[in-house]
């Protein structure tokens, strides 16, 4: 995916060794067409030089706060305010402290806290300062104002130990930055002043179930049928739900995507597992269906690698897998109040979608055309038919992850006609 040029990123480098992943994520931004603008707090400057980072963002690096101040084309204000969004990487336990308090001692924190846009930390440090009840709470309380965080991740620190407290990977902070900049990026002031926030948005409250990507079914130890699916328009309708306020539970087959932020994601392989994950998340007040579910599996999987026998072809027997959609719409306990599928057709779209939607017993079909000259398997951009009891409507090729916002905006307006 290549960014609107209007996207802007205020980098805020922080003091730990984790920086020079820092230095590979601005790489990836530019790459991608991201105007990236760099912060760095003195800490910052003993493990990469400011050389390297304006090298690599093409633009002049901040540090002072007064010497800012001083310069007539941008004030703080401004410069915090400029970008989409702001990207704490590394975010240290330090900078985490500050945010949480309000503290605005240095460039770095005044620019954090004089903000309207979205943050996304990425918190890197000892497992032992991360697992601090003193961080836990700071992450808690930044995680409650609406920042977003990607990571820490598990694995070797640098000093040796081994646990939570690793940067995410540059690719998983740039999969999450996309994420986010799908959403809304400005922060709404709070309209009530005693600190009490109700969760808001069209789904705030209520429990969302998505599926996502394909399944894998194992034919022995190494080898599996699957199928083409991306899980990119399921992850986007994840991540759009939950910007909506909604609770999410997420069940993905196997992706090469980032988990969204917000909600909690389940990972499976098989068809049956997705099935029980998704029962095991009941009761919720909508099911959206996005997996490519394989309609198939082996009748038996083999317990050693098959061998090539060259007189014999191999013969597979498949037998059906469960429909987990018409599971869900079919339910006479716990049925969500929407159920909504997904129909991928190459032929007929229309005719297809309406028997899915009837047959599966769903609220809504959204039917896109999967052949191959569509574009929409893998790809960025989705053109889609959406299908209810009371009529269809068709929507014009716009990116999964406006499918994805309108989809919610569609479905919280729908839940509430439900009276549930
Ligand atoms: N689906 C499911 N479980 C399956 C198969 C499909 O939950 N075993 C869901 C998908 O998540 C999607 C919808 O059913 O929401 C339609 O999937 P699609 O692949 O288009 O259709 P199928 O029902 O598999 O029918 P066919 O492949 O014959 O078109």
């Amino acid at each position: 995916m290549t960014a609107s040029p209007e996207q802007r990123i205020l980098l805020v480098i922080g003091g730990g060794i984790a920086a020079y992943k820092t230095l590979d994520l601005t790489r990836h931004l530019r790459e991608r067409g991201f105007f990236v603008r760099a912060v760095m707090t003195e800490a910052a400057q003993h493990f990469v030089t400011k050389l390297a980072v304006e090298s690599l963002t093409g633009n002049r690096v901040f540090d002072d706060l007064f010497a800012l101040t001083e310069d007539s084309s941008m004030g703080h204000i401004e410069l915090s305010r400029d970008a989409d969004l702001l990207v704490v990487a590394p975010a240290t336990a330090d900078i985490l402290a500050k945010m949480a308090h309000g503290l605005a001692g240095d460039l770095a924190s005044t620019l954090l806290l004089a903000t309207d846009k979205k943050i996304l930390a990425a918190p890197a440090m000892n497992l032992r300062m991360w697992l601090h009840p003193a961080t836990q709470r700071n992450a808690d309380i930044l995680q409650k104002d609406g920042v977003a965080f990607v990571g820490p991740e598990d694995g070797e620190m640098a000093c040796g130990e081994y646990g939570p407290g690793r940067m995410s990977e540059p690719l998983a902070i740039l999969a999450a930055i996309e994420q986010v900049l799908a959403t809304d990026t400005r922060i709404p002031l709070p309209t009530d002043l005693s600190g009490h926030q109700e969760p808001r948005g069209a789904l705030a409250g209520r429990r969302v179930l998505v599926t996502s990507g394909p399944t894998q079914e194992p034919i022995d130890p190494v080898r599996y049928i699957a199928n083409r699916s991306s899980g990119k328009q399921g992850h986007a309708i994840a991540a759009a739900a939950a910007a909506a306020g909604a609770d999410v539970v997420l069940v993905s087959g196997p992706v090469a995507l980032a988990d969204p932020l917000g909600g909690r994601t389940i990972h499976v392989k098989t068809a049956r597992e997705m099935l029980r994950q998704v029962e095991a998340a009941l009761p919720v007040d909508i099911f959206i269906g996005v997996a490519a579910v394989a309609d198939w599996r082996a009748a038996e999987t083999a317990p050693e690698k098959i061998k090539k026998d060259p007189k014999q072809p191999l013969c597979l027997t498949l037998v059906e897998n469960p429909d987990i959609l018409a599971a869900m719409g079919r339910r006479s306990k716990d049925r969500p109040a929407l159920v909504v599928g997904f129909a991928a057709e190459s032929e007929q779209l229309i005719e297809n979608a309406q028997a899915k939607l009837m047959v599966k017993n769903c609220d809504m079909i959204v039917a896109n055309d999967v052949s191959k000259t569509s574009g929409v398997l893998g790809g960025e951009n989705n053109k889609v038919l959406i299908l209810t009891k009371k009529g269809k409507e068709s929507w014009p090729w716009m990116t999964k992850q406006e499918v994805a916002r309108r989809l919610v905006a569609r479905l919280g307006t729908m839940l509430a006609e439900t009276g549930r």
